[in-house]
């Protein structure tokens, strides 16, 4: 069921220092950055040859990354992304496996317009896990 890795997501304070690291020290192509109000994030995103890596940082006042920009004040890894064919078949086998949904359980469209789900990190190696649709 599980495809490639679509992302890596790293959650900062500091957005302009963490662009600076990816573009100048590491020379990665990083793109301006969005604001995406629904999310409570502005993210930029980092191409690399075979995957992404999305920089997040708060965006207003209730942003659900803000606890995690609070605990990891020089940032953090967020969470991964792995990609599935099918959204529902993939939850639902999940669901079978007896792995917790976030949210409602259905899925909510994402930073790329694509059907996204987040799974609980306590049934995922502690690593919170999101699955998209691609
Ligand atoms: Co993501």
């Amino acid at each position: 069921m599980i495809g490639r890795l679509n992302h890596v997501a790293i959650a900062v304070k500091d957005l302009d220092a963490a662009v600076a690291t990816y573009r100048d020290a590491l020379g990665a192509k990083v793109s301006a950055p969005h604001d995406l109000p629904e999310h409570g994030v502005t993210v930029v995103f980092v191409e690399l040859p075979n995957t992404k890596i999305e920089l997040l940082r708060p965006l207003g006042e209730n942003s659900p990354i803000q606890g995690f920009v609070d605990k990891n004040p020089s940032g953090g890894m967020h969470h991964v992304c792995y990609e599935v064919d099918d959204i529902y078949a993939a939850r639902d086998q999940l669901k079978r496996a007896g792995k917790r949904v976030l949210g409602d359980g259905e899925p909510k469209i994402g930073a790329h317009g694509k059907p996204v789900l987040f799974m609980h990190p306590k049934d995922f190696a502690g690593t919170l896990v999101e699955i998209e649709q691609v």
